[in-house]
């Protein structure tokens, strides 16, 4: 099945579209995701910060703290950071120990430093979904249906008589996401859904483009076939006047010249069929087919007694026999649809050895075409009744020819004539 271009288009560029607005879709998704979680992580810290600065010491952080302590700490936490959306704390030193944490079960246990903890003990407040499945993250219980998001916030404090600012630790936040989570997911649909539309509208504007292109280059296309069609017929009608003029040449010599018009006929046949035998192209047969049928056509120029004179010529008599070529290959000219075929005409009575006329012509000098119609054209005239002389047998004719093999013929045809005969 061939696609128009139309087709081609639609396809290809619903394709191309498609994946450009689902590309764009999911880095949306993905980027609205980043920006909210950064919000809301950046709020808690903000929260955590002013709390951190005041309830947590240098000290917490290096040993295991007391109960004593524990007790402080978990009062401060409870009152100030745990809520209905904070559900679970946790607070890390540098060696990945949990030092605090609203779990006691939890304080003291020490986890491999993943890849949010490092980033912020290097001072970067940080936020991601929770792993519930993470070991880290089994010391508290986790309601199913919704969905929590841990925030880390680096732990800075002051420390010595210059007030010097250090990170100690990490404070870990869980925090029920279930509204944050409903606010992505409600500004994903609407991203997604407002690049959908674009994309149509723009997927529908190009195809309407294209289409009406098409639909402009099909008309175009249409209009062209038929003037193509009508120059074919213009150029056919024109051939026609051609052929026309020539055959009005042709019966004009055949009154003058009995002899001519049979004898064109049959030289354009042996012709043909020696061209096949050499095996040359359409086109060059069509050449010879042509230029045969009218190769003789400026004997119309030479006098009528002359023609049919049944005594041997004499030498002027010769002289102006000699300018038929010459005279035919002008005619032709004149016809410009045969124009091309003035050369063949002019050189049929050239010879390979370069003694022939008009143009002493040597070997591949004379044009093929012409070379063909030469032994063609002697060999029938050779076995053809003249007015000066009956027709000699094919035997004798045949003969002549091989003997004249590299003298006035090209090789080469006589061969191929040989094989035609
Ligand atoms: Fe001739």
């Amino acid at each position: 099945m061939k696609l128009t271009l139309l087709k081609k288009f639609s396809i290809l560029s619903f394709l191309v579209i498609g994946f450009l607005a689902i590309v764009l879709a999911f880095s949306f998704s993905r980027f609205s995701e980043n920006q909210l979680m950064e919000l809301s992580a950046q709020h808690t810290a903000d929260t955590a910060k002013i709390l951190i600065s005041y309830s947590l010491l240098p000290e917490d952080f290096e040993d295991t703290i007391s109960d004593k302590r524990y007790e402080v700490l978990y009062e401060v936490f409870k009152n100030n950071v745990l809520s209905d959306d904070i559900k679970h704390v946790k607070v890390w030193n540098k060696e990945g120990r949990i030092v605090f944490s609203d779990n006691k079960d939890a304080v003291g246990a020490v986890f491999p430093i993943n890849a949010q903890l490092r980033r912020a003990l290097r001072g970067y407040v940080t936020a991601d979904f929770m792993d519930e499945k993470d070991r880290q993250n089994q010391f508290a219980e986790y309601d199913r249906h919704q969905k929590y998001v841990e925030v880390f916030v680096p732990i800075i404090l002051k420390t010595g008589e210059n007030k010097t600012k250090d990170i100690f630790g990490v404070l870990e936040v869980h925090q029920e996401a279930t509204p944050l989570y409903k606010h992505i997911v409600q500004g994903q649909k609407f991203g997604w859904f407002f690049i959908l539309i674009s994309f149509t509208a723009l997927y529908v504007s190009l195809y309407q483009i294209v289409k009406k292109a098409s639909r402009t280059i099909e008309e175009q296309g249409n209009a062209l076939s038929e003037l193509t069609g009508r120059l074919d017929e213009t150029m056919k009608n024109q051939e026609q006047t051609y052929v026309g003029t020539i055959k009005a040449l042709l019966t004009a010599l055949d009154a003058k010249d009995k002899y001519t018009a049979g004898h064109c006929s049959r030289v354009t046949d042996y012709a043909v069929l020696i061209g096949r035998v050499m095996g040359l192209e359409e086109e060059k047969l069509k050449n010879i087919e042509e230029a045969g049928l009218f190769h003789d056509i400026g004997k119309i120029g030479i006098p009528e007694h002359i023609l049919n004179k049944k005594d041997t010529l004499t030498n002027d008599e010769f002289e102006l026999i000699k300018k038929h070529p010459a005279i035919g290959a002008t005619i032709i000219e004149s016809i410009s649809y045969f124009a091309h075929q003035s050369s063949i005409v002019r050189h049929h009575h050239e010879r390979w050895d370069g003694r022939g006329y008009p143009d002493q012509l040597k070997g591949e000098e004379i044009p093929l075409e012409a070379r063909i119609l030469a032994v063609a054209d002697t060999y029938d005239a050779m076995t053809s009744d003249r007015p000066y002389r009956s027709r000699m047998s094919k035997d004798k004719a045949l003969t002549i020819i091989k003997e004249c093999m590299g003298t006035q013929f090209d090789p080469e045809v006589v061969q191929a004539f040989l094989k035609v005969i």
